[in-house]
Formats: C-alpha cells, structure tokens, sequence
C-alpha cells in the first residue's frame, strides 16, 4: 500500500541514533576508539530495534503522515557481497507498519554509517564504492521497493565540506581531530586504508565517487519502482554576512551537490538555523543572541531562505527531511516549531513547491559526538528504561498539523 500523494508531515530517527546494539552490528567503530571525540559510545540507543512498533505508534498518534528512518547498511551487508535476508525482512516490516498506520515511509539509504568492510576498503576512496553503495541500493529497493516511496540516497553528505571554504581550512568542531580519529580507527581495524567519517575526506576524488555512489543507487531504486521519489538531502543553513566569503562556502560545500540534486526527483533540505559569514570566519552568534541547548543561535526563520534557495539552484521540488533544535527547556521547541513552519509557509505561498515538512526527531537520541545530552526529541526517552514520553511539543506540533489539514 503507498500513502496518498498529500503534504507529508513527518518526524525522522536514523538507525545509529536510536536502533541500539551497535557494537554488536559493527557500524561504526569510532565511537569505541578511546581517543576519539566521543562523549559516550551509542550502546542501546533508544533500543528502536525492539521497540520499532511503539515508535510507529507514536507518529500515527501524533496524526503525521510520514516517519523517516534509516536502514543501516552494516546489518543489511555485514560482509561484502552478503546480504541478510533478515535484516532486509526486518526494514521491510517496518516500512509495511508504516503504511498500515497510514505513514508515507520516508528511506534513508545512508545516515553517516558504513559497514567496516567499507570503510576498511577505503571507504568513498576506493574506486569499487559507487558500485558497492549502488549493489545495496538495489538490494534494499527490491525488498522495499512498492512500500517505500521516499528515499533519501545521502544523509548531509554536504556537512564534510563545510568548514572548508576559508583559503586556511577552519578548526571547526565538525573537521576538529579527524586525521586523530581515522589514524585511531585504522589501528583499531588494522587497515591502513581505513577511511570512512561522515563518508569522506571530501577530496574532489572521493567526491565524484560520492556522486556517482549517489547516482547509481538512484537508478537502481528506480529500476525497481519507477515511481519512487528519490533525493539527496542537504545541510543547507541559511548563510548571511559576506557575499564573496558565502560564494567561496557554497563553491565547496554546496554546489557540486545542488548540481547533482538536479538530476532527482526533489532536494532534501535540512536546516538548523543560519551561518553568519565574516570575510573568513564563521562569525558567533551575535552579542545577546538567544542560544540552544547545542550553543547555536535560536533562528526557526532560517528554513524559509534555506528552502527558496534550494529550488532556485536545482528547479526541483523541495522536501525538508530535517528541522529541529536541540532544547534543554521544550517550551523553546514550542516556539521554534510555529516559526519555521510560518516561514516555510511563506515560502510555499510563494510558488516554491515542497512535498513535506519531517521534524528532528521522533526521540530524544544518539547525538553522535555529544552522546545523549542534547534533546531534539519531540519524545523524551527515560535512559533507564527507554519509555517514551512525548512533550509539549509534540502535542502542539500534532495541533499544528490538524489545523493545516
Ligand atoms: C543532522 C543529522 O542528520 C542528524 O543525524 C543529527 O542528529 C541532527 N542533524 C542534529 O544535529
């Protein structure tokens, strides 16, 4: 059964973040890597795995019509060219329990994880990787394919590049002891060409295999639905401040990707808040500014922007499949939620056309390097006994939805 082709409200999880038993899974080995930046390793996450349904439940209760989530790669191929007829069972479940809830399942291919095998090869600087990622490809879209409509090949496979821009490379927190990390994950798995963070080093080599990682399994998805909806989807803060400094960002950190999303069937648009560009420096938020709960300025209006200028470089229709903030107090996410939804109003009342709004996330989770202390969950999630408690704003964000529809 697919969803009805309406406005897709959703909310997102991706599999690392709230699955659990990664270590079991062999995902992605940073996190154990003592010297690494981690503040503490996923272990059972949100424990989705087992409680997938409940968290399906909640969506539907919530009144949304779509749930992202992400497949993970490591389970479905755990060594090259073996795939789990199990693992691909269980995303398939879960994609069904989607639709019988009336959920439009949105398929993230890829969110920031790769099998070890992959990353031991080389990662994206092996010259085999767009065939490996595409072979995947197919074999998740033979099994999905007809439940899952939406599917997202890359998840911010942008964000590597972000700090890049600047003629002498920024300290910024994302790139902030990289090379420590890989040379710390090669001893670990005792590969010398063991490269994988985030996807890539984002050379131009590993770029265009990217890219093509991305094409492929695009075909390949639509080799086994022709009607699937498949995109890319993008770190796309609202960037302010020094024209010759945002063109120098975007030249690195945009472009190649915008070009690429042309050729699909929507752009994925994830926004936070806004970069504010000096003439080489990311500037701070300014003097006064109100802060979240990760220390980024509170600017829900970015969305607007971010979304107009997606359609204006690709022409293709826009689909947020991130927004949020990490708030230590949810009656600031109640504040940021009518905002950003305002501003992608507007910009809809505009012309531009969008296919939905996701919110992240479903659960407060596994925020990768920052472990559980910050909450983007519109659910709170007990650490103990991982019971799910929505908040206010999950309430309020199923009140805004019902008055749109
Ligand atoms: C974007 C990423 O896709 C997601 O994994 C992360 O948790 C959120 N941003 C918040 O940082």
């Amino acid at each position: 059964m697919r969803a009805a082709a309406s406005f897709l409200w959703g909310t997102a999880t991706a599999g690392h973040q709230v699955e659990g038993s990664n270590v079991a899974a062999d995902i992605w080995l940073l996190e154990q890597v003592r010297e690494t930046r981690f503040a503490v390793p996923s272990g059972d996450a949100c424990d989705s795995l087992n409680r997938w349904q409940e968290d399906i439940a909640i969506v539907k209760a919530l009144g949304l019509n779509a749930y992202r989530f992400s497949v993970e790669w490591s389970r479905i191929e755990p060594a090259r060219g073996q795939f789990s007829r199990a693992w691909l069972d269980h995303y398939a479940r879960v994609a069904a329990a989607c639709c019988d809830a009336g959920l439009a399942p949105v398929v993230t291919l890829s969110h920031f994880t790769s099998p070890r095998w992959f990353a031991a090869a080389g990662g994206w600087s092996d010259a085999e990787a767009p065939s490996r990622f595409a072979h995947f490809a197919d074999m998740v879209g033979r099994r999905l394919a007809g439940l899952a409509r939406h599917v997202v090949t890359f998840n911010e496979p942008n964000l590597p590049l972000m700090g890049r821009w600047a003629p002498t490379p920024l300290a910024d927190p994302v790139r902030e002891g990289l090379d420590a990390m890989l040379a710390a994950a090669a001893r670990t798995t005792g590969s010398e060409r063991f490269d994988v963070w985030v996807y890539s080093r984002g050379d131009d080599a590993d770029l265009e295999r990217l890219l093509a990682g991305h094409r492929n399994a695009r075909a390949a998805w639509k080799a086994n639905d022709p009607a699937a909806l498949v995109g890319l989807s993008l770190a796309l803060p609202d960037a302010q401040g020094d024209d010759n400094a945002i063109a120098a960002y975007r030249r690195h950190a945009e472009d190649p990707f915008l070009a690429a999303a042309r050729e699909d069937d929507f752009i994925g648009v994830q926004t936070y808040g806004r970069l504010r560009f000096g003439r080489d420096a990311v500037l701070s938020p300014p003097a006064g500014a109100e802060l979240t709960q990760s220390g980024d300025e509170f600017y829900p209006q970015a969305l607007g922007a971010s979304v107009r200028h997606a359609h204006a470089r690709t022409g293709r229709p826009v689909f947020v499949t991130e927004n949020g903030i990490a708030a230590a107090d949810d009656a600031q996410r109640c504040r940021y939620l009518p905002a950003a939804i305002d501003a992608l109003d507007a910009a809809r009342k505009e012309g531009v056309p969008v296919l939905g709004y996701i919110h992240w996330s479903l659960l407060d989770n596994f925020e990768w390097r920052r472990g559980y202390a910050q909450h983007f969950g519109l659910v709170a999630v007990d650490r103990g006994n991982f019971r799910r408690t929505p908040k206010p704003s999950a309430r309020l964000y199923a009140d805004l939805v019902r008055a749109r529809s």
